[in-house]
């Protein structure tokens, strides 16, 4: 099965207003997205045209009920010859797909996807930004569209990619806070799912934790609140003396496609990494004895970045102070070496457009 997709190039490039030594993050839009319709039956009408508003009815279902899904990806500028990067797409597509059945929303076929995002990567090539720490996010995601505002899943969708040359998410190491009184997701919920609801709902306990002074939550298990999950935006790693701790995944966790490019860089380079339950009772007591190296956290949009400190009970815990930085600095070399282009790409990982 092909997808014809039409392409309406811009009359009004905007690159020439792209500082690429100015860029911050996700304030800045190339000049064309992607779009696809599902029409209760298949995807039609793919498309990519010029970067601009999207019209919709007052009654659109996503924004009432919630059916609304996003991925968040990256394309680098290979370091040698300039040429776009994609780094695990294919990723992204298997998890979008998985949160779209669980949101009971249309699966995207692979080719609709990767097709989709090729063309407008190729179209939008320019945008990369080649600059040291830079990249292209892509931000993938599929909406319910009925005008109807009875509670049912939405017969109608888009399917949208739009892309942000971007900068580092964190310019510095966080201040997180365990989270003891809310909850970001439950067993049987939608918290490995990248729904927009989880992130909405995330937003009232992270303006409190950062009118605490904190830059983010840690999210602890919905039960007992002592087992760390995942802050709102990435997920963690702690570093001892002869291994690297990470949450196992469960339902209440995203399964972050950084984190396990990560997992696998580590065991690469010769460090012992678990899968397991962390409490936030082990952090402490193995700070407290001088074991715990560092924590750092990982996402597409953070990438890796390392943790200040923790909040807990009232008592901030200072990591960075007495910690090494040799296990995260190394892990993220590799990880730049692989998507930058720089070094032997051994998982095949990487998709030139
Ligand atoms: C990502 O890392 O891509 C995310 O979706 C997190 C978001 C906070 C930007």
């Amino acid at each position: 099965m092909g997808f014809e997709i039409t392409i309406e190039k811009t009359q009004n490039s905007r690159i020439g207003q792209f500082d690429p030594k100015n860029i911050g993050f996700g304030k800045i839009f190339t000049d064309h997205m992607f779009l696809a319709h599902w029409n209760g039956n298949e995807w039609t009408n793919a498309r990519i045209v010029p970067y601009g508003p999207l019209s919709l009815s007052p009654a659109t279902s996503a924004i009432h009920y919630g059916q609304s899904i996003f991925e968040g990806m990256k394309a680098f500028a290979d370091k040698k010859t300039g040429q776009p990067i994609l780094f695990r797409p294919r990723e992204n597509w298997k998890r979008l797909n998985r949160s779209a059945e669980r949101m009971v929303m249309p699966v995207v076929p692979e080719e609709l996807f990767m097709d989709g995002l090729k063309s407008l990567i190729q179209l939008d090539a320019e945008w990369v930004p080649k600059t040291e720490g830079g990249s292209l996010y892509i931000r993938p995601y599929m909406f319910a569209t009925d005008d109807f505002i009875g509670v049912k899943p939405s017969e109608t969708y888009t399917f949208a990619i739009f892309c942000c040359p971007v900068g580092p998410y964190y310019t510095k190491a966080l201040k997180i806070k365990v989270e003891e009184e809310f909850s970001r997701a439950a067993p049987g919920g939608v918290g490995f799912t990248k729904c927009a609801g989880n992130y909405g709902a995330a937003m009232y306990p992270t303006l409190r934790a950062q009118q605490e002074g904190y830059d983010q939550v840690l999210w602890t298990d919905p039960l007992t609140h002592t087992l760390v999950e995942e802050t709102g935006t990435t997920n963690l790693f702690a570093v001892f003396h002869n291994e690297v701790i990470t949450p196992k995944m469960g339902n209440t966790l995203l399964a972050g496609i950084t984190r396990d490019s990560v997992i696998q860089g580590l065991r690469e380079l010769g460090h012992s990494v678990i899968e397991r339950e962390l409490s936030v009772r082990e952090l402490k007591d193995r700070l407290e004895a001088g074991e715990l190296k560092e924590i750092f956290i990982t996402g597409t949009a953070a990438t890796l970045i390392r943790i200040q400190g923790f909040g807990h009970a009232g008592h901030y815990h200072e990591v960075l102070e007495q910690g090494d930085s040799s296990v995260s600095d190394g892990v993220k070399n590799w990880l730049d070496g692989i998507r930058l282009g720089e070094t032997e790409d051994i998982f095949n990982w990487n998709e030139r457009v």
